[in-house]
């Protein structure tokens, strides 16, 4: 039994992250055990955790088994969990007394997989409370899921791996995306930067960027099979390749992308450390590169960013905000912010109240600082109600939205070019988002599912924007 350990998951150490090209592999008693089965997947956490779902839908599907969305009707259910906040968690936990009562009445295998495996109080508490859990496996192991499901067969036995390990980059493990238009790839996984609140990079180690041409062939593969978009992921994609020193970083990833001929480039997240002037002039020259960055700010008190481990002020920030805004024409920018961090003053709260309002983010996506075992704020005496801290939420979303709105208006009569993306739930409409990343509404007709097309918006709201398809492109 391999259980998570805080400490080592901490440690970064002299391993060197290898490429591993040869690790995937289906022992031949598993390679047609779905047969006439269904597996159903519940993905809880970001984008980079979905598209670990992606690689497991594949490699379900390599066994045979056949996805759906109704837990009740699998013979498979894999939790794919998220860590990042206390309700991300309860969410978890509450849906596991639903899949145990499914397991009492019908034989089915379960799996405990994600972040939340890579705690070591979890891992811990699954292994000795929920024995009925049949494999719990960390993030680090996704592409053994075959070689675990072939030993619980034969031993009838609880498989718990979660490696505390700095990771490695595996390349060559299959992947069944969600969208026939635009789709998630890697750039790097885990995290250096160790902010003193966030527990990703005890959950997915190192920072460790993939090989420049094993980027680009994936990209190139995905024009060749008509895809529109791509986004590029990692916990802090602007510090892509500083681990490689192949003399290539962020920027000139961006360019070579590029010159895919993809048509869509996104990339999150990006942390305003590695922000180089470089990769803004990339991101300005570059048509196909889309103006828009998500660029968490956290707070704007420096006393807290200071606390947070951040390693910018917020008068760094301003001037990086700046910088993009002047370089890049029409960008728009998202941002993350967090309130109630430990001992969190009123004046500090008030600072970022003022920051929102000075720079006028397009959104921010905002949280109640929750604090996560073995982090080290989570070792701070909070004084802080928490009853303080969600009116302070509610003051901050009020002050964001009115900001989201005030920029959603500037489209109002205006053009735009839309990725038609799938229904919209709003009456027979089609859903899509313009290069600024704003979700539009279309009224159109489903030929143009797919397509980037023209539309005039016609009305606006705080989150979305209704419009009609003018002509395609
Ligand atoms: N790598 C990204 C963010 C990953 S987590 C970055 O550095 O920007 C996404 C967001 O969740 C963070 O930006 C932060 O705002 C929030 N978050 C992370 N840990 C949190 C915690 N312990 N409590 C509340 N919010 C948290
Ligand atoms: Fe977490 Fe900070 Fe790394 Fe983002 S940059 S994943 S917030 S440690
Ligand atoms: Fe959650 Fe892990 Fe992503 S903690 S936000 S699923 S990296």
């Amino acid at each position: 039994m391999n259980l998570p350990n805080l400490k080592d998951a901490r440690v970064r150490g002299k391993h060197k992250p290898e490429v591993k090209r040869e690790d995937y592999v289906i022992p031949e008693a598993v390679g047609n055990i779905g047969k006439n089965k269904k597996y159903c997947i519940l993905t809880y956490g970001c984008q980079m955790n979905v598209h670990d779902s992606e690689n497991i839908a594949a490699i379900m599907e390599d066994m045979k088994y056949i996805q759906t969305d109704d837990m009740q009707d699998a013979d498979i259910i894999i939790i794919n969990t998220c860590a990042i906040r206390e309700n991300a968690h309860n969410k978890v936990m509450g849906n596991l007394g639903r899949i145990k009562h499914l397991k009492e009445k019908k034989d089915i295998i379960t799996i405990f997989c994600g972040c939340m495996a890579q705690e070591e109080g979890i891992s811990r508490s699954l292994s000795s409370k929920y024995k009925w859990i049949d494999i719990i496996m960390g993030t680090h192991n996704i592409h053994k899921l075959p070689i675990y499901l072939e030993k619980i067969i034969k031993n009838k036995k609880q498989e718990v791996n979660v490696y505390s390990i700095e990771g490695d980059v595996y390349e060559g493990i299959p992947v069944k995306r969600d969208s026939k238009y635009k789709a998630w790839v890697n750039i790097m996984y885990g995290c250096d930067k160790v902010c003193t609140y966030c527990i990703v990079p005890y959950t997915r180690g190192k920072q460790r960027s993939r090989l420049l041409e094993d980027i680009l062939k994936e990209v190139e593969d995905l024009v060749r099979e008509g895809y529109k978009e791509v986004t590029l992921l990692g916990q802090n994609v602007n510090a892509y390749g500083k681990d490689l020193a192949l003399g290539y970083d962020m920027a000139d990833l961006l360019e070579s992308v590029s010159k895919t001929g993809i048509s869509r480039i996104r990339f999150i997240t990006s942390h305003p450390w590695d922000f180089t002037d470089k990769m803004i002039e990339v991101i300005a020259k570059y048509d196909n590169i889309m103006p828009y960055i998500h660029l968490p700010i956290q707070s704007g008190s420096d006393r807290i960013l200071k606390h947070m481990n951040r390693r910018y002020t917020k008068e760094e920030y301003i001037t990086l905000f700046n910088k993009i805004k002047e370089m890049i024409p029409n960008v728009s920018i998202s941002t993350d912010i967090i309130v109630g961090f430990p001992n969190e003053t009123d004046e500090d709260f008030h600072e970022t109240l003022d920051i929102v309002n000075l720079l006028k983010f397009d959104l921010a996506y905002t949280f109640i600082y929750s604090p996560r075992e073995g982090t080290p704020a989570s070792k701070i005496k909070d004084t802080i109600s928490l009853d303080t801290k969600k009116k302070r939420l509610a003051e901050l979303n009020k002050l964001v939205n009115k900001y989201a709105l005030l920029n959603n208006q500037k489209y109002k009569n205006k053009m735009v070019e839309v990725l038609i993306e799938a229904p919209s739930d709003k009456n027979g409409k089609y859903m899509g988002y313009t290069d600024t990343m704003k979700l539009v509404n279309v009224d159109c007709d489903s030929k143009y599912l797919g397509k980037i097309v023209k539309v005039k918006i016609e009305s606006i709201k705080t989150w979305s924007m209704d419009g009609v398809v003018v002509n395609d492109k």
